[in-house]
């Protein structure tokens, strides 16, 4: 599926009302051409997850507008019935809790997301072998989550993130628990992707050893956006 990318027009959240109302979101400018990575950066409190939670349709905003592949999804409100839906075919999340599932083993936990969207069960499992292979955990394929190290299981997660080949990505600090060398893994992994299906990619990070990597870069500071040209150097 080509993505067209993400366009995100004077967005706001606030949370809660009255008194106690927080603005997360003040006003927030923000696109990503299919095929980008781009870096989103900010203290902690910024804004970084509500702005992926809105963006993903976990939450709603308070106002602006979304578009994504070529979709206006909320200008004001949501525009799409089915916000599951969306959420399933068009949005792949790498948070920073990997949150694989205990009783299934690490291709099922891969695996699982492509056959409920109807992928033969051999393509499923094959897609998650490809990426076990790029993400280096292709021998722990049959283990249980549980003997799996922290940053092995993060790996799995990253894999069930791009299994389904959505148009947009969402990545919250996906390589806090990784190495330097597996951190730079996964994102050459996010950046091929992105080229070969046209993915449009926001990674939150404070992460030192990625931050060269990205050509563009999205500073947020109290719910405000800043955009700034990146290093782009990717080794
Ligand atoms: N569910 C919520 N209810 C009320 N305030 C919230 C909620 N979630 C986040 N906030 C507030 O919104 C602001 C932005 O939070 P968040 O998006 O989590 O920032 P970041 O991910 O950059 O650390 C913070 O002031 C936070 O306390
Ligand atoms: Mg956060």
């Amino acid at each position: 599926m080509a993505g067209k990318g993400i366009l995100i027009e004077g967005l706001s959240k606030r949370y809660g009302s009255g008194d106690t109302a927080v603005d997360a979101l003040k006003k927030v400018d923000m696109q990503v051409a299919p095929g980008e990575v781009v870096g989103l950066i900010g203290p902690s409190g910024s804004g970084k997850t509500t702005l992926l939670k809105a963006l993903g349709a976990v939450i709603e905003p308070t106002s602006g507008r979304m578009t994504l592949g070529g979709e206006v999804i909320y200008d004001g409100g949501w525009l799409i019935k089915d916000l599951r839906a969306l959420r399933r075919d068009k949005i792949g999340f790498v948070f920073q809790a990997p949150y694989l599932i205990p009783f299934l083993n690490v291709t099922d936990n891969v695996a699982l997301l492509p056959m409920l969207a109807g992928i033969p069960n051999a393509e499923a499992r094959q897609r998650a072998a490809e990426l076990f292979q790029a993400l280096d955990v292709a021998h722990r394929a049959k283990a249980m989550p549980s003997q799996l190290s922290g940053g092995e299981q993060q790996r799995v997660a990253i894999a069930r993130g791009l299994v389904n080949r959505p148009p947009v990505i969402l990545a919250d600090e996906p390589t806090a628990p990784l190495d330097s060398e597996r951190a730079l893994a996964v994102i050459r992994i996010l950046n091929d992707m992105a080229r070969k299906l046209e993915t449009a990619v926001i990674v939150v990070t404070h992460d030192e050893k990625i931050i060269p990597t990205f050509k563009r870069i999205y500073h947020i500071r109290d719910g405000v956006t800043y955009e700034e040209a990146g290093e782009g150097v990717l080794a």
